[in-house]
């Protein structure tokens, strides 16, 4: 019988402190730039974003989300033998945030390597982590995003600034005998990095470039909407199913104007789809597993449901999962 990819666990985690809008006009207030939580509320939906502070990494906020993740699955570190990290943000250049993550769990041995597809980054690791599950030659897979987009934010930008936040959120994978991952589809065009970027570099021990968030919003919104639509579509047909057989999509919480645009296209109501960018901004890689996570302890997700995940972020780079949960 073949082997089938299976959640079996699902962990999240924030750090403390909220940012809410007003918090934030008023700190860019200090630098004489203006900016209000109407404006951020009705062009994104977003109202608050946590934020981890001097200090805290994103190892720190992962760590956290796998734990939490390992123990909803009822298994011990000991028991995982792959962790896919999806990453912008990593604690070093090198070793890779999976490696240190495994460090801090204790449970050496297995394959670890993170994985850089900015916004898309969790689809990319499920997608990597699927086939070594369903190949057999790894048992427990934990697949991690964590960011702290804080660290890389241009302050003196209110265009990107009030966008993103920080946080975490991890899956366990592991072998069953029907459902889990039904497709997966994954995508890129390199001619457009330019759109949305962090051109920075380490040269000879000092940055060179400019290590801050860079983003044409009208452009990424255009190729947003046009490319996640196919996507979705695409591992719809890969399945053998339709939009009508989809219970939750799960988007990457990139602003709510792409998430509901992206959701009528395909004809999926706007309360099928999780919707946590207003509490959590957009965390990048950590969107997906963190409103996977969220929704699952609201119990609105349940067992034997049909969850499609989309995501599109720089590179560009999208994606799309479509899984039994
Ligand atoms: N507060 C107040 N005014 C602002 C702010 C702000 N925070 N940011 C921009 N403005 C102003 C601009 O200066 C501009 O003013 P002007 O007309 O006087 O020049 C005006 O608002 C309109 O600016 P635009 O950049 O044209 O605003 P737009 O309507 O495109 O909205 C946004 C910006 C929300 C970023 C939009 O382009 C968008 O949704 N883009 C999609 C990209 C996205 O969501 N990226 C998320 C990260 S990428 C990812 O996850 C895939």
């Amino acid at each position: 019988m073949s082997i089938h990819s299976r959640i079996l666990g699902t962990g999240s985690y924030l750090p403390p402190e909220t940012v809410s809008n007003d918090d934030l006009a008023a700190r860019l207030a200090r630098d004489g730039i203006e900016t209000s939580d109407a404006w951020i509320v009705e062009r994104t939906g977003i109202r608050q974003r946590h934020f981890a502070g001097p200090g805290v990494g994103s190892v720190d906020l992962g760590e956290h989300a796998a734990r939490r993740a390992l123990q909803d699955a009822g298994l011990q570190a000991q028991d995982i033998d792959l962790i896919i990290v999806a990453t912008s943000t990593p604690d070093m250049i090198f070793p890779s945030n999976a490696a240190l993550i495994q460090g801090r769990l204790g449970c050496p041995g297995g394959a670890v390597f993170d994985v850089q597809a900015v916004c898309a980054g969790f689809i990319y690791a499920l997608s990597v982590a699927d086939q070594f599950v369903r190949s057999g030659s790894v048992r427990h897979a934990l697949v991690i995003g964590t960011e702290v987009f804080s660290q890389i934010l241009d302050f003196s930008d209110r265009a990107t600034c009030v966008l993103f936040g920080d946080g975490a959120g991890a899956v366990v994978l592991g072998p069953g005998e029907r459902g889990g991952v039904l497709s997966s589809a994954l995508h890129g065009d390199g001619r457009q990095a330019s759109i949305l970027c962090t051109p920075g570099r380490i040269e000879g021990g000092k940055v060179s470039g400019r290590p801050f968030l860079h983003m044409d919003g009208q452009a990424v919104f255009k190729q947003a909407v046009h490319v996640l639509e196919g996507v979705a579509r695409e591992v719809l047909d890969k399945a053998g199913r339709t939009a009508a057989d989809v219970d939750w999509m799960v988007p990457h919480q990139a602003n709510i104007r792409i998430m509901l645009h992206t959701a009528k296209k395909l004809g999926i109501a706007a309360e099928r789809v999780v919707q946590t960018v207003a509490w959590h901004g957009n965390t990048s890689a950590a969107s997906i597993p963190l409103a996977l996570d969220t929704a699952v302890r609201a119990g609105q997700v349940r067992r034997g449901q049909t969850l499609l995940l989309e995501a599109v972020g720089g590179g560009l780079t999208w994606g799309a999962a479509l899984l039994e949960f």
